[in-house]
């Protein structure tokens, strides 16, 4: 029987390869095997061993490529075989990651695992689109909340009827589909339809799109706009400030294709002077 080997949950950050940590690189740089999730940027391979097992475990909201079941089933096996395992998530494994699920699974199978924290897309999308989640001005508290129950639910996961006036910035993730009743959740329980509203499509990636509104004209907006996920809302004072503090958007290079005539290795500087 081979020893166990060792597990890492690994937030690979928002999108950009440039925000996983150094721990994340650190130990993809040791991975036997890794289980890699579809807003997981591919660049972040490079890290890894060149005979790395790759397994891909790409969820969208409506296509399943594995089931949850399978891939904690898959972590166990290539633990139990010994290997060294990345489990590479999206943003931070714990904020809506279902990270908490395969720990709770490790831990039941006696299997040694790490958990490596990841810059979430919660706070660096908005981030990336100029908007702070806080301010000592206007914003002193935020929530992040999922969009993705279903509507209609009679008592929904999300306590909108408390949620709606209790915090400054409510976060969105997995809300797009559903924004219409977000919003109109939001309206009934009081939230002023001035209250301004961003939505933040593929942030820090160089595709990333940001629209704003407010709560009575941001639905028209966005589906004007054919914004689709994966997208993060933000919904608050603190969008006024990307009046002023935009800056990935607004960089003289955003959006357009540079074909750089190089070898990638030989690229990267000179990329990074573009960017
Ligand atoms: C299953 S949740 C995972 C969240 C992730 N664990 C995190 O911390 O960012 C997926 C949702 O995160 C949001 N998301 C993730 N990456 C994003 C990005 N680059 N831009 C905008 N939204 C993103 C979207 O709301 C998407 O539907």
């Amino acid at each position: 029987m081979p020893e166990t080997g060792k597990v890492y949950l690994v937030g690979a950050g928002p999108g950009d390869p440039g925000l996983i940590t150094l721990r994340g690189a650190e130990v993809l740089g040791r991975a036997d095997t890794v289980i890699m999730d579809r807003l997981a940027h591919p660049r972040l391979l490079h890290h890894a061993p060149s005979d790395v097992e790759l397994i891909y475990a790409g969820k969208s909201s409506r296509r399943h490529t594995i089931g949850q079941e399978d891939i904690t089933a898959l972590i166990v096996d290539r633990a139990r075989a010994g290997r060294v395992v990345v489990r590479l998530k999206g943003g931070d494994p714990f904020v809506f990651g279902r990270g908490g699920e395969e720990a709770e699974a490790l831990a039941a199978e006696g299997i040694d695992f790490e958990i490596v924290p990841g810059v979430s897309s919660a706070i660096a999308a908005p981030a990336f689109a100029g908007i702070p989640v806080t301010s000592r001005f206007t914003a002193a508290s935020f929530a992040v909340v999922t969009g993705h129950e279903a509507p209609g639910k009679s008592r929904g996961d999300v306590r909108w009827d408390r949620l709606a006036t209790a915090v400054d910035t409510i976060v969105c993730l997995m809300g797009v589909e559903n924004l219409p009743w977000i919003v109109s959740e939001l309206l009934d329980n009081g939230r002023d339809a001035g209250t301004p509203v961003a939505v933040i499509e593929w942030g820090t990636h160089p595709r990333q799109r940001t629209v704003t509104g407010t709560l009575a004209d941001i639905v028209d907006i966005c589906r004007n706009a054919h914004i689709g996920a994966p997208a993060v809302t933000v919904v608050g004072e603190v969008v006024r400030l990307r009046q002023t503090i935009s800056w990935f958007e607004t960089r003289p290079l955003f959006g357009r294709r540079t074909i750089v005539t190089r070898a990638a290795d030989q690229a990267g500087e000179l990329s990074s002077l573009l960017l």
